[in-house]
């Protein structure tokens, strides 16, 4: 017999029980539907052991690297510690130790931590300030840089969070961050097949991150990035991105700007609309799409018409969280 533990309680998994039917029958609330392994209402999270992988059918890679799996088709071959997927492991302390404008309204911040911190490049973390106030922001940078995090955080007109980030938050300050969360990020393997990134505005921070990962770890494959905005304003890291296009011949860069009247060497248009153009089918392509949410629906929709395989499309919509004033 396997045990489940699950937040401070532990429960004997019987024979041929699921997961799932453990913890119902214990009276813990898990969501769950189908009961079948297809609708993925149920998914949980080991926190120590690999899950079986009958139990991870269907989840994406980037989740089943991370040990997700179906809580209702998992049959425990081991003792196993869960968790749900939002349940928060406990946070850690960093340090700001930089912190500069990339553009008039978005700030680049770059946070150290000391204590053991795991994550993949374009994962989310949820930053608290003091008095509590939380919001999710992408990492940057890839893990190679050690114990440093970076963002790119974009000042929301009455954000109470980016504001103070803008205003206030000065150099040595301490943030609480969350354990790093999320499935769009890059996995090694498939290092031929073609990337197609897709950002609006500081979509392109996990965009940004995904790319030096995926260059780290030497894909071959053509990886495009078309990064958009509706001015100039909007559009940042553009040397950085030209001198990455000028060293890795596999990397190209179009930024995109949509606004009317505005002068610019730039590609017109919007940045979904000229990437999904210029590609004839995306069959066999990796897709991600990060930063404004319809954009990210919407271009989803039409790269999987297009014939990219759903589960090859990752996506990071940016919801915005309205302050009150
Ligand atoms: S309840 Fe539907 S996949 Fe588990």
């Amino acid at each position: 017999m396997r045990s489940i533990t699950i937040g401070e309680s532990t429960f004997s998994c019987q024979p041929d029980e699921t997961v799932l039917e453990t913890l119902l029958r214990e009276n813990v609330q898990i969501p769950n539907g189908c009961r079948q392994g297809l609708c993925q209402a149920c998914m949980m999270r080991s926190l120590d052991t690999p899950p079986p992988v009958s139990a991870q059918a269907g989840l994406k890679d980037t989740l089943q690297k991370q040990n997700y799996f179906l809580s209702c088709i998992c049959r425990p071959e081991q003792d196993m510690t869960v968790a749900l997927p939002n349940q928060q492991g406990a946070s850690i302390e960093a340090v700001v130790i930089e912190k500069q404008l990339l553009t008039p309204d978005i700030v680049h911040l770059v946070l150290e931590y000391q204590s053991q911190f795991n994550f993949f490049a374009g994962q989310f973390v949820n930053l608290k300030r003091p008095d509590g106030l939380t919001r999710s922001y992408s990492i940057a940078n890839i893990p190679q840089h050690e114990n440093i995090l970076e963002f790119h955080i974009r000042h929301l007109p009455n954000g109470q969070f980016s504001s103070w980030v803008h205003d206030e938050l000065e150099l040595g300050a301490s943030v609480a961050i969350s354990e790093a969360q999320g499935s769009c990020h890059y996995l090694p393997g498939r290092a031929e097949q073609p990337l197609l990134l897709i950002g609006t505005g500081s979509g392109l921070a996990p965009l940004y991150g995904i790319i030096s990962d995926a260059l780290a770890q030497d894909h071959s494959g053509p990886i495009h990035l078309y990064h958009g905005s509706r001015d100039l304003n909007g559009l940042y890291f553009i040397d950085e991105m030209r001198e990455l296009a000028a060293e890795f011949e596999n990397f190209h860069y179009t930024p995109c700007v949509s606004g009317e009247g505005i002068e610019s060497d730039h590609v017109r248009g919007r940045a979904h609309e000229i990437a999904l153009s210029s590609a004839e089918s995306l069959s066999g392509w990796r897709v991600f799409l990060c930063g404004h949410p319809e954009m990210v629906s919407h271009t989803k929709k039409m790269a999987f018409m297009k014939g990219a395989s759903i589960s090859d499309i990752y996506t990071d919509a940016f919801h915005v969280i309205q302050d009150k004033k």
